[in-house]
């Protein structure tokens, strides 16, 4: 089965929203995906996501509720097909503990950033809603072999 591993900084709004879409839209899909979100920080780890991610998770379907924070560990290198990262900064920070021979991380949307809403406001929070359902659409089209969606994901 395909491991696929979400990454931003803190795994309270960006992966874990990320993971929630993921669990949705691969089941949805008919796809046997393993999922799972990190973060390449240790300020939140225990943690629930942020409440502002769930209420906007929840408003489309999404249920973040069950997911708790937690950094990531250089098993899951090993562990993981696809780590993809939220922004250049996640990916950056994960390059820097890969070791040899381990998955090679990648941005999330091929040629953009999931931006960062902890700062934002309702709207930044909604903004990563549609940006993790669109890039989840070009995920599981090149899961399925098929061709990128609109050119963005992996
Ligand atoms: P995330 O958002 O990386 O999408 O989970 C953040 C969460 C917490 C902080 C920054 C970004 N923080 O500085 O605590």
């Amino acid at each position: 089965m395909t491991r696929i591993l979400f990454v931003c900084l803190g795994n309270i709004c960006r992966s874990p929203t990320l993971e929630a879409v993921a669990r949705v839209e691969f089941a949805r899909a008919g796809l046997a995906v393993e999922v799972d979100s990190a973060g390449t920080a240790a300020y939140h780890v225990g943690e629930p996501p942020d409440r502002r991610s769930i209420a906007a998770g929840a408003a489309h379907g999404y249920d973040l509720s069950p997911l708790r924070a937690r950094q990531v560990v250089a098993a899951d290198f090993t562990r993981f097909d696809r780590i993809l990262a939220a922004d250049r900064a996640n990916l950056r920070d994960l390059l820097a503990l890969r070791r040899a021979h381990g998955t090679e991380p990648a941005l999330f949307l091929a040629d953009a950033e999931v931006p960062d809403p902890y700062y934002g406001g309702p709207a930044d929070f909604e903004h990563v809603i549609a940006l993790a359902r669109e890039g989840m659409a070009a995920l599981i089209a090149s899961l399925r072999g098929g061709d990128m969606v609109a050119g963005r994901g992996r």
